[in-house]
């Protein structure tokens, strides 16, 4: 069955079939026209504009539920592999992104790009007061909405899309401006998706629409949060090293990009990263703390593949007799500072060398090349361990018996009481966090929402997950701020081994609207394997740097009534 909110995305995908965008293609024509030299605002005309409804109808009729929802990896790559680029045309407008990136309303236009080619939405959009996710997309790349909501007849849905355009990306974006030069050490970070809620934009560090972020088991890799301390390095694979050292009697271990894939065998873990940050702005509504203040989509579930860190290690001379000596595992990042200080961190040495710790060097997400912003070429995935240990733009790796002495080692990503402050904290006295405790929350309705009592029911959705390999055994949700509970229904994800869930839980619960209150306050605990709970309340877990936020979270709605009835 297809439900609103998906029909608006299996819209999106397909409705660009949208019939008149002259008003802001005329004004963008006529600046491709003066500063190319090329052809006039007016110039321009589609060839064909066929009715949107008909389009639609077609294609539900075509081909059955179009709307494969909530595919996992697998469906995932199929749809993304499938999907063929569209011929770019030679006569059509050429667009920077800029252009693109100043249409994300239906004031300026809603525009979006597929493949190189740019589509205008406007009309569709607006035709369609509520569809919000579609908005969403707007300004920026079709394609990780394409991999959230993957539909069937691909083919189908590009020819009509075909018709739809409105011109071209310019070939320098298509580039994605890597060979600009600037003495601004941020200027070569990748091109990011504008759907992303930025925190700091330099650093880069951003989450995706909480909204959609449970939408789909796998996160696309373009919409998956982003957290960098540094600016992203650039890496020249074939001039790759990792090294691997601190193995007593054994010399350093250099391996490039291509020994690691093809000396060692390749493995693929689906795990959930989550920030220490992650939900610190409800701390910060308690007290305020100091830190990028995120919300609830701090957190990411991918599919990781690359050699197991133990096969790597073993064969740089590690030997179990070593567990006595050494105690930890570093990683130092290819990200510097201005002084030349890189991103670094430490695991415990059980969990770098234990088979079942599935600790990857992942050069690999969602089953193709790491992106830019997740570490290319390579980085660790240390499955169940706070996001910070997960060290990316790998270049070295030290078996030690100290920690890393890193800055985020030691004088970060720990945990205090709220009664110490920035005068008394002693970042010696707390060891730095590694796995994570218990969390979930509420992605769908967003705080605030207005819900229709019509409807008669609500669905709430969400997302939950716990650290160290700890399974989510339960959600409990409350429409009345906690008073009585139901229990959501887990999806999605195999089975996990024992002390091997790695990925998140999806959730959902549909329930009737309670009768004779127009407010609601949704709440949601997760409970795991080890009957590890959510805590109630945030201010007895508040500590200075905003850090483990993860208590029940709340969600308040209103109901609306149907004044005629
Ligand atoms: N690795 C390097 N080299 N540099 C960084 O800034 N940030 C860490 C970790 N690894 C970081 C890093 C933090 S704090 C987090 S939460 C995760 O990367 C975020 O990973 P993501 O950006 O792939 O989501």
């Amino acid at each position: 069955m297809i439900k609103m909110t998906d029909l608006y995305m299996l819209l999106l995908l397909n409705s660009v079939a949208t019939p008149s965008v002259t008003g802001c293609v005329g004004s963008l024509c006529a600046r491709w026209g003066s500063s190319h030299g090329g052809q006039e605002s007016g110039s321009y005309k589609r060839s064909h504009v066929p009715n949107w409804r008909h389009a639609l109808a077609g294609l539900l009729a075509g081909t059955g539920a179009v709307l494969a929802y909530g595919l996992h990896s697998q469906a995932e790559r199929a749809a993304t592999t499938m999907v063929q680029p569209i011929d770019p045309p030679t006569s059509m407008p050429i667009f920077t992104q800029d252009d693109v990136t100043k249409h994300r309303s239906i004031e300026e236009g809603v525009w979006v790009t597929y493949k190189g080619s740019v589509y205008d939405i406007t009309e569709f959009v607006s035709m369609h007061p509520g569809g919000d996710k579609i908005l969403l997309a707007a300004g920026g790349a079709l394609e990780p909405f394409w991999a959230l909501y993957a539909v069937h007849s691909q083919e189908h849905v590009l020819e009509i899309l075909s018709e739809y355009k409105v011109g071209e990306l310019s070939a320098e974006d298509r580039r994605k401006q890597q060979t600009v030069k600037s003495s601004d050490p941020y200027s070569t970070d990748p091109v990011r998706h504008p759907a992303l809620h930025v925190n700091s934009l330099k650093p880069f560090n951003a989450e995706p629409p909480a909204e959609i972020l449970s939408d789909n088991y796998i996160t696309p890799s373009a919409i998956f949060f982003k957290r960098n301390h540094l600016p992203v390095p650039q890496v020249d694979p074939k001039a790759y090293q990792l090294h691997v050292e601190g193995l007593p009697g054994a010399e350093p271990l250099v391996l490039s990009l291509e020994e690691l894939k093809t000396r060692f065998p390749k493995h693929t873990v689906t795990a959930t990263l989550q920030c220490a940050g992650n939900r610190r702005s409800e701390m910060n509504k308690v007290k305020p703390v100091k830190g990028l203040n995120w919300g609830i989509a701090a957190i990411s579930n991918a599919t990781w593949s690359g050699a197991k860190l133990k096969d790597v290690l073993l064969a740089a001379g590690y030997r179990p007799e070593l567990a006595q000596q050494a105690c930890h595992v570093q990683f130092e990042g290819l990200d510097r500072d201005a002084t030349g200080t890189t991103y670094g961190a430490s695991i415990p040495l059980h969990k770098a060398v234990s088979d079942e710790g599935d600790v990857l060097l992942a050069y690999e997400m969602n089953g193709e090349d790491l992106p830019a912003d997740h570490g290319y070429p390579v980085r660790v995935v240390v499955p169940g361990t706070v996001g910070a240990r997960n060290v990316k733009w790998l270049g070295k790796i030290i078996v030690s018996e100290e920690e890393s002495s890193s800055h985020w080692q030691q004088n970060d990503y720990k945990g205090f009481s709220p009664a110490t402050d920035w005068d008394t904290v002693d970042f010696k006295s707390a060891p730095a966090i590694q796995e994570l405790p218990i969390q979930s929350a509420i992605t769908q309705p967003a705080e605030g929402a207005t819900l229709d009592r019509r409807a008669e029911e609500v669905t709430v959705k969400g997302y939950a997950w716990s650290g160290g390999g700890r399974e989510v055994v339960r959600v409990d949700v409350s429409l009345d701020g906690g008073q009585t509970w139901k229990v959501a229904q887990l999806q999605g994800g195999e089975k996990p081994q024992p002390g091997r869930a790695w990925a998140w839980k999806l959730w959902e619960l549909t329930a009737p609207l309670p009768p004779a209150t127009q407010e609601l306050e949704i709440v949601c605990k997760a409970v795991d394997n080890s009957y590890n709970m959510q805590p109630d309340t945030v201010a007895p877990i508040w500590n200075l740097r905003g850090v483990l936020s993860n208590a029940w979270h709340r969600v308040k709605v209103t109901i609306r009534e149907d004044e005629e009835e």
